[in-house]
């Protein structure tokens, strides 16, 4: 019997063939990315993971009911080929290919498998095909080489930090997945236990409490690509399952772990990106960055930095509005500057109800302040409120020019901020002050330790309850404890956050007085992390560590604008896997092994 193709080993992969391999018999199998049928001869664009080669059936070369097998073949069908490689005539090199010299004229060839019509074309931009039917067909989407390439740096990324890492002398180790609750201010994914009816596993939102009680093993340097999952509302660029390259270390400092961290960026965007990134990165205090840029995360592509100009409107001022709030303390006003914006924006965008206004809205301002700096200075409908002098120092404090605009906000500190942080960005945006090659990293260093949650009166982490106090701040857990300033850090790049980490408390009892500060109580410590108090108490070392998100850095590296372009398998606003359609109902027998029962929802 005739040894068919299918088990035969291919000779060479679809990019490899080149001019030197011309003449040579080759066997190549793949996919029909594009075919064109020019009556007597027919062409195929043949697809496997490194490329693409052209090949080509002609009557003359090959037998006669071979060839008239070749009309039926159809886009997405699997051959294996057999032929010669020759040259392109002149006039048909396409220089788009890298095998685009050459092409493969058929002798024989078999149909591996046929394919049905595709729900959407794979050699089309996918701009044009809705996302859900990407998803829901993904084995497909993940052919298209546009995403292929994605998914074959996300391979690459985790390399180049494996081998950095491991060159570092860091040990990587696996912890587990069916665990306990650690809290990184998500809600849990649980899994209910069979054998222990009524007791549940929680799936890690980060592997904290394991790689701490690794550095307390003596481990020293981990880390690992983990898997995090948490079950939070839905936000850009957030996935309920995404990945960390997590990491700690014994014995550091944050400097430390700077140097490890900027090493392993530096390595990644040369690799990848074939950019040299400056070290070290810039480091800023997390009120700076409130203050300048509105954010914990700011954009350092471009500057149009916020300014405080509260003090400017102490006095000869007769704006109701910020007579009223200046009257009552912690209100502020801030503004900034758009170089050249006077003419930019119309009054009708920055009247109430217009554009501007409307959009710093959204973060809790009640109104949007302009002048318009003219020859005679700051200009607008609100001008006669406001004393001669009172102008020339708000236009003072902005450096402002003729021309130029500022927009201000009046109100609570934190409003001001992320409000003005949010007018910055769509401006930087709006008038293409972003440079989409720029990589500007930096540090947020000082957070506050806690932040006060009003709704539920009581105090927060501002990172995760096992962060450290700064030493000189202990003092203040007992007396002010909004005061205290953490040992955290992270790390962000064009606007994300691509890192966060801190130096971790050590010491049993800080342990339990950061818990009671936050309001978990003595027995609910004991209940929820009484394996972790108990292990402080067994020498642990000082140690610290932090984690990257591998996700948000392969969007900013690839410059796509969803995270789930990066990830093989992601999962939809809804937290859907529209492929396999998890989540689903499951067997009722499955129910009853775990003693558990679907409470209908009641109507309201
Ligand atoms: P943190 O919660 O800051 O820290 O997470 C670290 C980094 O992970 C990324 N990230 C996400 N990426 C995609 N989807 C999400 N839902 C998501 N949430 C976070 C971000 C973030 O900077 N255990 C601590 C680290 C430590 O203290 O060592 C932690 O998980 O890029």
């Amino acid at each position: 019997m005739e040894q068919g193709l299918t088990y035969q080993r291919r000779t060479h992969y679809c990019n490899e063939p080149r001019a030197e391999h011309i003449g040579q018999e080759l066997l190549v199998k793949g996919w029909v990315h594009f075919r064109r049928d020019h009556g007597g001869l027919i062409f195929i664009d043949l697809r496997d993971r490194t490329g693409l080669l052209q090949i080509v059936f002609d009557p003359e070369a090959m037998e006669p009911e071979q060839f008239a097998k070749a009309h039926d073949v159809r886009a997405e069908y699997v051959l294996a080929v057999c032929g010669t490689l020759r040259e392109r005539p002149a006039g048909m090199l396409n220089s788009k290919m890298d095998t685009g010299d050459v092409e493969l004229l058929i002798t024989r060839f078999e149909i591996l498998n046929q394919s049905k019509p595709t729900p959407f074309k794979l050699d089309d931009h996918h701009g044009k095909v809705g996302e859900d039917i990407r998803l829901k067909y993904r084995y497909l989407d993940l052919r298209r080489p546009e995403i292929q390439k994605n998914i074959i740096m996300r391979s690459q990324l985790m390399k180049v930090s494996r081998d950095y890492l491991h060159a570092q002398g860091f040990l990587d180790i696996d912890t587990p997945i069916l665990t306990k609750s650690t809290p990184e201010g998500a809600r849990d994914f649980l899994v209910p236990s069979r054998m222990e009816e009524g007791a549940f596993y929680a799936l890690p939102q980060s592997p904290q409490l394991f790689k701490q009680s690794l550095m307390i093993a003596g481990y020293d340097k981990y880390y690992q690509i983990a898997r995090c999952f948490r079950d939070e509302d839905f936000r850009a660029n957030r996935q309920p399952e995404f990945t960390q390259i997590d990491i700690e270390m014994s014995f550091i400092t944050p400097e430390d772990m700077y140097v490890v961290i900027e090493g392993l960026m530096a390595s990644i965007f040369s690799e990848l990106k074939g950019v040299e990134i400056p070290t070290p990165f810039r480091r800023m205090s997390y009120a700076d960055a409130m203050l300048k840029y509105g954010s914990d995360k700011p954009d350092l592509r471009f500057g149009m930095e916020i300014h405080d100009v509260t003090d400017v409107f102490r006095e000869g001022c007769e704006f109701q509005v910020f007579k009223a709030l200046l009257e009552k303390p912690g209100n502020v006003i801030r503004a900034l500057c758009v170089t050249g914006g006077a003419e930019k924006y119309s009054n009708t965008q920055l009247k109430p109800g217009g554009e501007l206004p409307e959009y710093a809205a959204i973060y809790g301002a009640k109104g949007l302040a302009w002048f318009k700096v003219g020859a005679d200075g700051p200009d607008s409908t609100i001008k006669k409120f406001f004393a001669d002098a009172t102008l020339q120092n708000l236009q003072g404090a902005l450096e402002a020019k003729e021309g130029d605009l500022i927009l201000i906000v009046a109100g609570a500190e934190q409003m001001a901020a992320e409000a003005l942080g949010a007018l910055r960005l769509k401006l930087g945006k709006d008038l293409g002050m972003i440079d989409p090659d720029a990589l500007e990293f930096t540090w947020i260093e000082n957070f506050p330790l806690v932040n006060w949650n009003a709704n539920e009166k009581r105090w927060d982490p501002t990172h995760h309850p096992f962060t450290a106090p700064r030493a000189e701040d202990l003092p203040l857990l007992d007396t002010d404890p909004g005061k205290a300033l953490s040992w955290a850090y992270d790390l962000a790049l064009n606007g994300e956050e691509i890192g966060g980490g801190s130096i971790r408390i050590h010491q049993p009892e800080v342990q339990r007085k950061c818990f009671e500060m936050i309001g978990i109580g003595p027995e609910e410590a004991e209940r929820k992390f009484g394996f972790l108090l108990d292990a402080l108490s067994y020498g642990a070392p000082p140690h610290g560590g932090i984690a990257m998100g591998l996700d948000r850095i392969l969007m900013i590296i690839l410059g796509v604008h969803s995270i789930r372009e990066v990830i093989p398998f992601p999962k939809t606003q809804t937290g859907a896997c529209l492929m396999t359609e998890a989540p689903s109902p499951v067997d009722p027998t499955q129910l009853r092994d775990l003693r558990l029962r679907i409470v209908e929802r009641q109507k309201a």
